[in-house]
Order: C-alpha cells, then structure tokens, then sequence
C-alpha cells in the first residue's frame, strides 16, 4: 500500500519536467565512480532554478525596464510584474489581505529589517535556542544599538562600542531552551513570557530546524505568544519548500523566507509583515524611491504603502522569480512535494539506521528532509570532501550557524581551544557535522548513490 502511494507520488512529480536536463545531469569526474551525474544533497542550503522561474526571469528581461519610476511601456509591464508577485506570495502562505510583503535580499535581511522596527518598541526579545544565527544575532545588535543610546565614539574606541552592543543586547534578548532532542518545550515558553519584568515584545520561532528539520507546533506557540501581548515572527526559510504553509491558520504575524532556498535563486528574499504595523515605522533602508516627496525644508514625506519599505532601485528579478517558483510549487501541490521529498529522505534514513557506524543526530519522528550525521572516527569535513570527491555527492559539513546545537551534539564541554584556534583564523575545530538535505530535484538514484556511499566510507 506505501509502496503503492510511493510510486504513485514519484509519477505526481516528475522533476524532468520541472529542471533542465543539464542541471539534473550535471556530470563530474570522480574517483571512484569516474564520470557520474552530480548528486545535490545540500537543498538546504540553496536550491537550483525550476525551469518556470528560469524561463520567467528570460521573459521578463525582454520587457524590462525601470520599475516605479518610468512612464514607458517597459517600465509599466516591469512594475505590473513585481508588483503581481507581492500578490502569489500572499495567495501561496494566505497572508491577511493587508499584509504587506518587502522585499528583501534573503532571510537575514528580513530579520534584520524587523530587529531594527521592533528596537524602537519597549521590551524583550524571545528566541529560541535552536535558530539560525541569523533569527538571533540582528536582534542584539538593534537592540544594543538601541540601548547604547546617543553616545558617540572615536574610532580607535569602536571595539569597545561593539563589546558594550553585544552585552546590553544580549541582555535584551531571551532565549527560551529546549529539550534534549531539540523540541521546543511550550511550558518553558509560557514561563518566559508569563514572568512580567520580561516584558517580551515579540517570540520568534523557526517553521524547521535546519539541522534537525524539527517542527514545531507553530499554532501553539503562535496562541501562548499572542496571550501574553507579544507578536509572533516565524522563520520560514527551511519549511516553505517542503510543506503547506497557511500564515492565517497557524497565527503568524511576520513570516521570512529566502526566494535561493525553494528554486528561485535570484537574490530575493521575502518579509511578510502587518500594514497597521509597518507604515508606523521609517524604512530600514532610506534614500530613492520610498519616498513620495521631500519638501523645501527637508521633511520627507511617506508612502502610506509598501512601497515605503522599498528602499532604491529594487530587485525586481529576484521578486518575479519568487512568484514564478511559488506558482509552480502550488500547481504541483505542498502535500506532493512533501510527500515526494520525505519519502526520499526516509529511504535513505532507514538504511543509515541500519549501519552501526553511523550516528544519526535526528529521531524518526523529527525526520523531515534532512539527515544530521556523523560517521565513528571520521572528521565530518573529510567524509564531506570524500562522498564528493569519490561519488560526486554534495553535502555540507559544519555547525550550520546555530553553533550551541552542534556543540551539544559533538560533546563540547570545553571550547577554549576552539575560541583560540578561530582567533588565530583556523576554523578547522569548530564542531562539525554532516548534513544530508533532500529536495525536489533528487531522484531515487540520488538516494542509492548516497547509501552506496555510505556503505564504502565506512566499511
Ligand atoms: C532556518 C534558517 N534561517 C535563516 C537562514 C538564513 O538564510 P539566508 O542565508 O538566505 O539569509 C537559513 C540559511 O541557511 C536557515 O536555514
């Protein structure tokens, strides 16, 4: 019957239609195997163009012009365009029908742009402790930033500016634990923001966990944030590309993404945020184009719109080839893309099991479309090296930026070795793991070469 459902779903999707032959048979020497198609096993950390985005960003090439700033026909079709793709990325995550949706050059800038609204906002900032550094660091440095007030410095004294910024916004922001496994722990978050003098102003949570591909119960956390008065920010980078996603449905006040990481890589990010709350702030970036008019005097005056939130000449590409991406995505479906990649990556989870010389970092019931693992006595960045250089399979090998996870994973009880070794420019001891990440564009084939692989590395 799963065998049935399996065949089936492979037959839903069939990636020939969905990539060009010459990037699903990128072919490479290796030294083992000789001449093979390369195998991506790295979907999480970018992902190569579906055909309709490719196809879309040609077409709009032939049209384009200058966007919100010219009165021709190419100028008008170019903004049509951009403008239509704030709408698909609504439509696809069913945003409120006044959200607005800035654009953004991925998903560290949405963060950014967000950590810099909210530092003007009283109270704290509540992470969790399996986030992205990029889910974390923005907020110390706006909200440190903030707290440093209006002293200035000379430049031979901008260390000491830049310690005092971390410590006074490191002070602002929380981050709620987790569980052993790397769950969150909804009793833990309700403590934290239960307790008054937190004064947590806003929660922010990833959809997916990029190393376990853990996700959280979005909607729960979303009603303990909301009870206690605080908003809700998720990150959504490693779970748009895999899963349906309804913003309207989980409680979800702020959504990012990274336009690389579902097929349109293009240099577009994506930040969905509420009207009511945007057009109360100036622009993270400022300059040409947000601004409707500046008066003799120098006042600015403001769009009552998104196009306040889009600073200069905007990445225009990167936006249609987003819409272009998420149009695809909807016609083959979030439940069979889903079903498609998780059926993939659970095949090659069962045979990693399987082998006594693996340690797998994730559970079963976390198994999503990433496998965390490490191989007995082997350095992770070396099994990296050889599954490419031998079977032409592409993983990463690393902490993936959210450094406590692996260091907890690896063992780490002292790291003053590894804090010297990076002073002195050798990151060869930060703690290393090995991430396996499937996408759209693997194939069953992908997932046998990878055992094979594995099988060889560690006999
Ligand atoms: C969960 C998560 N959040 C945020 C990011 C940052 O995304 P970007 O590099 O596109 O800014 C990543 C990137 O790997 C990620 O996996």
């Amino acid at each position: 019957m799963v065998a049935n459902h399996f065949k089936k779903n492979m037959q839903q999707i069939n990636i020939n239609n969905l990539f060009r032959p010459e990037i699903l048979n990128f072919s490479v020497d290796t030294k083992k195997l000789g001449l093979v198609n390369y195998v991506n096993l790295d979907n999480a950390a970018t992902t190569p163009p579906l055909i309709a985005v490719e196809t879309a960003v040609t077409n709009y090439m032939t049209s384009y012009g200058s966007v919100h700033r010219g009165a021709g026909t190419k100028s008008k079709i170019s903004t049509d365009d951009y403008e239509n793709s704030r709408e698909v990325i609504k439509n696809f995550v069913h945003a409120r029908p006044d959200d607005y949706v800035i654009f953004t050059g991925n998903t560290t800038g949405a963060m950014n742009t967000l950590a810099y609204f909210f530092s003007f906002l009283p109270g704290k900032v509540a992470v969790s402790a399996i986030e992205h550094s990029s889910s974390w660091l923005p907020w110390i440095k706006a909200e440190g930033i903030k707290m440093l007030g209006s002293q200035r410095t000379s430049l031979e004294d901008m260390d000491k500016v830049n310690e005092s910024i971390q410590e006074l916004g490191g002070g602002q922001v929380l981050r709620y634990d987790v569980s052993e496994k790397f769950e969150f722990n909804l009793d833990r978050i309700e403590q934290l923001l239960k307790i008054k003098s937190n004064h947590v102003k806003v929660l922010v949570a990833t959809a997916s966990s990029n190393v376990t591909g853990y996700c959280p119960d979005l909607k729960a956390i979303g009603k303990i944030a909301h009870r206690h008065g605080a908003y809700f920010i998720v990150d959504a980078c490693q779970f748009i590309q895999h899963h349906p996603l309804d913003m309207q449905a989980l409680g979800i006040d702020f959504l990012v993404a990274s336009g690389h990481k579902f097929y349109a890589p293009f240099g577009g990010g994506l930040l969905i945020a509420p009207k009511k709350f945007c057009d109360k702030f100036l622009p993270y970036q400022i300059g040409g184009g947000n601004l409707p008019y500046i008066t003799e005097g120098g006042e600015f005056l403001r769009y009552q719109n998104q196009l306040a939130h889009d600073p200069g000449t905007p990445n225009a590409v990167g936006a249609v080839a987003i819409a272009a991406a998420l149009k695809e995505l909807k016609v083959l479906g979030m439940k069979n893309v889903e079903t498609y990649e998780t059926n993939l990556t659970k095949k090659a989870y069962a045979t990693l099991k399987k082998n006594p010389n693996v340690i797998l970092h994730v559970n079963e019931k976390q198994l999503n479309t990433v496998i965390p693992f490490s191989i007995k006595g082997q350095d992770a960045t070396m099994v990296a090296e050889k599954l490419n250089s031998d079977f032409g399979i592409g993983v990463r090998a690393g902490s993936f930026c959210v450094y406590n996870v692996v260091r907890k994973l690896m063992h780490v009880k002292n790291e003053s070795t590894i804090v010297a070794a990076v002073k002195n420019g050798d990151t060869s001891k930060v703690p290393s793991i090995i991430r396996a990440s499937f996408g759209l564009a693997n194939r069953p084939e992908d997932v046998e070469r990878f055992i094979k692989a594995i099988t060889a590395l560690t006999k």
